[in-house]
């Protein structure tokens, strides 16, 4: 009787000491598309900035979520190194991709490049948010770093809402296109 009890609770320690780990393809697909992500969100805000200028009202805003996105990329860059992470070969598109979608809202309107923070904002913060059930406790930082960087994209989305995004002229089918955008270059992201 004794002897059995021991053995049972040898048993409960090994399962207490046992850690649950990240899958490494589930930590690689994270940081790769991460890293797309805040990339293309430089390009956006880089774009709309093009277009209003730094020094305008609107600018001063967008500027303020560009200073954000910069300071995410520079966190995912030194990610991308320190784990050995391929990044996507897709940059270049996403360059070019997220300059334009943000150069064309920007001249639709203030409006409308504020819709197109909210949306793409809308779609990152959601997928941060799966993110954090898939990193498990031998990835801690990482899950803080992308709570905190969720924090920011949501502040973004709510600057957006803030700014009038809903009454833009089309805003459901505009947000929508953008949104579905965006989660085509999530799932490409990740694996390309
Ligand atoms: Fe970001
Ligand atoms: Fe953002």
């Amino acid at each position: 009787m004794a002897r059995k009890q021991t053995i049972n609770s040898k048993r409960k320690t090994s399962r207490r000491k046992e850690r649950v780990l990240t899958d490494q393809s589930i930590l690689e697909e994270i940081i790769r598309v991460d890293h797309a992500g805040e990339f293309g969100a430089t390009r956006i805000y880089d774009g709309q900035i093009a277009i209003f200028g730094k020094k305008s009202k609107i600018g001063k805003t967008i500027k303020h979520m560009a200073d954000q996105e910069q300071e995410h990329i520079e966190t995912f860059e030194k990610l991308i190194l320190n784990h050995r992470v391929r990044p996507t070969a897709l940059l270049p598109v996403w360059n070019v991709a997220g300059y334009f979608l943000g150069a064309a809202t920007a001249m639709m309107g203030e409006k409308a490049a504020m819709a197109c923070t909210v949306a793409v904002e809308k779609v990152i913060g959601e997928h941060y948010h799966k993110q954090l059930s898939l990193l498990k406790g031998d990835h801690k930082k990482l899950k803080a770093t992308i709570k905190k960087f969720a924090q920011d994209e949501l502040e973004h989305h709510d600057i957006g809402i803030a700014h009038d995004a809903e009454k833009t002229p089309g805003y459901t089918i505009l947000t929508k296109f953008i949104e579905m955008g965006c989660k085509t270059a999530i799932a490409i992201s990740k694996k390309i």
